[in-house]
């Protein structure tokens, strides 16, 4: 989605703004651009296209000052164009805008505008906002800024200059992240920490309904409708930068795929206790009462964190028996959902920021629930709305595609059932104990599948021409085949379908033939002889079979063309390891088709529009 950076300092704007960018590239771009007040007027530079073609611009035109704003555009109103790019200016060009977000009454607020004669340039929501400012403005940008704010309907951050005030940086937020970076004699903005964190560790976080006025040596708070004045703790970052560079990988996405081993080793850090027995969450406010009276979990999410939950409700109803729905976030807020005070909402999200998942979580504490987030950004919108929070620990994730994320978010999940069990004595405690063993092997093991990336590497390159493709699994397998699926489908482009294994026959063996490649997973004993079955039909139209199964059962390929073997874990615990294979499957396709495997064509990596 679209990333706001802004700078006010002694240093060079240009180049701060343009590293900024680039951090931001992750979140899915398609044009980028800046504005810089050079001393006399404010100058602006845009393109449509990656930031390198905006710095192959600013090579012919480089831009001398010390405040300015930059953005990146992911389209929402209006095709990706120099014309639609931001910052936006008004007529006068003496007002610059960046904006995340959607203006909802648009449309209202630009008939108003062109009645008045003013002359629109691009087809973006954005431009509305700028030309409102020229026609606001009272010789005050503070109160020029709240004026229009006032006018405007969605969800939305800002960035404000103007060459009549150009000693302050206007930052708003409402509903879609802004941070402030706090420098000596310089200050930043960013869409997230990241942006602006190789130069400050000190931020306050913006919250809705708020509007920061920053100048070289300070920032100030404020309630937009109200003027008050907020306080905020600053917020010291310890995330090593060095977190967020390659490290010596060629992409972002493999990084994080072998990262993986030990985003589980600190997921599960200090959350069993010293005899390896239970399962601690210190600072967890969920009492033992609401535990034992829980009658519906529901667990809430998009994208790859939806399918996360998919395995939640295995492990959570097989542990603990406590009725489980899984919704998408978009889905979930529409359709009335019955929540009473037994309900407990577990809302699932990597950024913490998706728009969607957020209304989810304000819809289900309106009507009452609890929430519980899981989230790998301590600081962000959700995990502040949330009563309770379970961080992963997984590190940044930069990759739009998300690997790390989801797995630990898996490993929450477990450590979560195993709680919830604990307090509602629904397994044995010798039970729990050889479970949580079978965690803590977790780490090594998918050591061990990543070792194997050769073998998936070949089978990858020669799916790559395939025009489809289908997951096949039953049970948690099903889960796992699903974000198999969704993760080939982002970065390879190659139409691909999950089916539960018993389905295909009810419509979709109609698609199957001579060499069509089919990848089935079939980890769980029980399940065994019906996945053999399901493969079998496959086989018999002609489909091309990569089997992935526990080592157990190497008499599968027999059966199949190809074998993709995981070590021995418990039933719960196989997706960890199943999913391995499904992401390098994915990334090595990519990789072979030459496209860009850190940031797939029309994705963004937070998504904060509805
Ligand atoms: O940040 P979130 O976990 O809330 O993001 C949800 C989805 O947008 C995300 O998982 C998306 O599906 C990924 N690109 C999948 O790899």
């Amino acid at each position: 989605m679209c990333g706001i950076v802004g700078y006010i300092g002694d240093g060079q704007a240009q180049q701060i703004l343009t590293n900024g960018l680039k951090k931001l590239e992750y979140r899915g771009y398609d044009s980028a651009g800046i504005a810089v007040y050079n001393g006399e007027e404010v100058q602006v530079c845009k393109s449509k296209g990656r930031i390198a073609v905006l710095e192959e611009r600013l090579e012919h035109t480089p831009m001398e000052g010390s405040v300015g704003i930059g953005h990146t555009r992911w389209a929402t109103h209006g095709r990706p164009s120099d014309e639609n790019s931001h910052p936006h200016t008004d007529e006068s060009g003496k007002f610059s805008v960046v904006h995340n977000g959607i203006i909802e009454n648009y449309q209202e607020l630009k008939q108003d505008l062109l009645d008045k004669g003013v002359i629109f340039t691009s087809e973006t929501d954005t431009e509305v906002i700028v030309h409102l400012l020229a026609d606001l403005y009272d010789g005050d940008i503070i109160s020029t800024v709240q004026t229009a704010v006032s006018k405007m309907r969605g969800a939305y951050s800002l960035g404000v200059i103007t060459e009549y005030e150009p000693d302050k940086l206007i930052a708003v937020r409402f509903a879609s992240p802004l941070v402030i970076g706090l420098g000596e004699r310089e200050n930043f903005i960013g869409s997230d920490i990241s942006a602006v964190l190789e130069y400050t560790r000190d931020f306050y976080i913006l919250e809705d309904g708020e509007m920061a006025v920053i100048t070289r040596s300070n920032v100030s708070l404020m309630k937009m409708d109200t003027n008050q004045a907020v306080q905020r703790d600053i917020l010291r970052v310890d995330w090593d930068m060095v977190q967020t560079e390659k490290d010596g990988f060629e992409t972002f996405m493999l990084k994080e795929i072998y990262e993986q081993p030990n985003a589980f080793r600190k997921t599960i850090l200090n959350r069993i206790d010293s005899a390896g027995k239970n399962i601690v969450f210190e600072g967890l406010n969920l009492s033992a009462e609401l535990i034992q009276d829980l009658d519906k979990i529901y667990i809430i999410g998009c994208g790859t964190a939806f399918h996360a939950g998919l395995v939640g409700k295995y492990v959570i109803e097989e542990l603990t028996r406590i009725p489980v729905e899984v919704d998408v976030a978009s889905e979930f807020r529409y359709r009335r959902p019955i929540i009473t005070k037994k309900t407990l909402v577990i809302v699932v999200s990597q950024s913490g920021e998706t728009a969607d998942t957020l209304a989810a979580l304000r819809e289900s504490q309106r009507l009452g629930a609890k929430v519980l987030a899981i989230t790998n950004a301590p600081g962000s919108s959700i995990a502040r709305d949330a009563d309770d929070v379970i961080a992963t620990i997984a590190g940044p994730e930069i990759a739009v595609a998300s690997t790390k994320a989801y797995s630990s978010q898996l490993i929450v999940f477990y450590l979560l059932g195993l709680y919830l069990a604990q307090v509602k004595d629904t397994i044995l405690g010798d039970e729990r104990k050889l479970m949580i063993e079978a965690l803590c092997k977790l780490p090594e093991q998918a050591e061990a599948v990543l070792q194997r990336a050769n073998d998936i590497q070949l089978y990858a390159e020669s799916i790559k021409d395939r025009k489809s493709l289908f997951f096949m699994g039953r049970g948690i397998d099903y889960a796992v085949a699903l974000e198999g699926s969704l993760k080939l489908k982002e970065i390879s482009y190659i139409h691909s379908e999950a089916y539960a294994a018993g389905e295909l026959k009810h419509g979709t063996l109609a698609l199957i033939e001579e060499g069509t490649p089919v990848i089935a997973l079939v980890t769980q004993t029980e399940l065994y002889e019906k996945m053999v079955s399901n493969i079998k039909e496959v086989k018999a139209r002609g489909a091309h079979v990569l089997g992935v199964t526990l080592e157990e059962n190497i008499e599968l390929h027999r059966v199949v063309d190809d074998v993709c073997l995981i070590p021995h874990t418990l039933p719960l615990f196989t997706p960890i390891l199943s999913v391995l294979p499904l992401q390098l499957i994915a990334y090595y396709a990519s990789r072979s088709l030459g496209n860009d495997v850190d940031k797939p064509r029309n994705l963004a990596k937070s998504v904060t529009v509805e």
